[in-house]
């Protein structure tokens, strides 16, 4: 099966993520700011993208490149501090260029905000955002961080890889 991993993040989170999905795929992972990183080349991608200020942070790439990814099969994860929901789905949604989200399956993951390893802009935007935010536990995550990342999170990506190999086959 030809298949690669693609991802933007800026932290390190989404790397992790796509790191273990190649582990356990075999799948090569690509950085979207490596000019190696040509999705024209596999059959199946596996997309990956951190969520920062209620966006996707993979979305110009996405509209960049949106002719080599149509007409592949495709998945969409992305790590955030969010969980799964209404709200997340809407920030994803916002991210794609029209027609895209109906492609492919999206997995929310859970993502990682440590404050030390932020600059001290991002940290004061965050604390003015919690001011704001009517979540009290989202507010609680960004005035003192989180972590949500976790390996076993990636069970339902892997899965669809299976589903999609076992076509695969079956079309052969
Ligand atoms: C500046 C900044 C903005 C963020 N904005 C959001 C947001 O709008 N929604 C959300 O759910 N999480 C938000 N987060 C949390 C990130 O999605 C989370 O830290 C994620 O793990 C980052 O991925 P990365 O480590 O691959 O960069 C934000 C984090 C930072 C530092």
């Amino acid at each position: 099966m030809n298949g690669a991993i693609f991802f933007s993040g800026k932290y390190g989170s989404t790397l992790q993520y796509a790191k273990w999905i190649g582990e356990a795929t075999g799948f090569p992972v690509f950085d979207i700011n490596d000019p190696k990183a040509d999705p024209s080349k596999y059959d199946y991608l596996i997309l990956g993208s951190s969520i920062l200020y209620f966006r996707l942070t993979i979305r110009k790439w996405l509209s960049a490149n949106l002719s080599k990814l149509e007409g592949r099969s495709k998945i969409l994860f992305s790590v955030s501090g969010a969980g799964p929901s209404a709200k997340l789905n809407r920030w994803v949604a916002k991210s794609l260029p029209s027609g895209l989200a109906s492609q492919m399956e999206h997995v929310a993951l859970g993502g990682r905000l440590d404050h030390s390893k932020v600059s001290w802009w991002v940290r004061m935007m965050l604390w003015m955002g919690s001011l704001f935010n009517p979540d009290a536990e989202a507010r609680k995550d960004e005035r003192y961080g989180f972590d949500y990342v976790d390996k076993d999170s990636i069970e339902p990506i892997l899965r669809l890889v299976g589903q999609f190999k076992k076509l695969e086959v079956l079309v052969e």
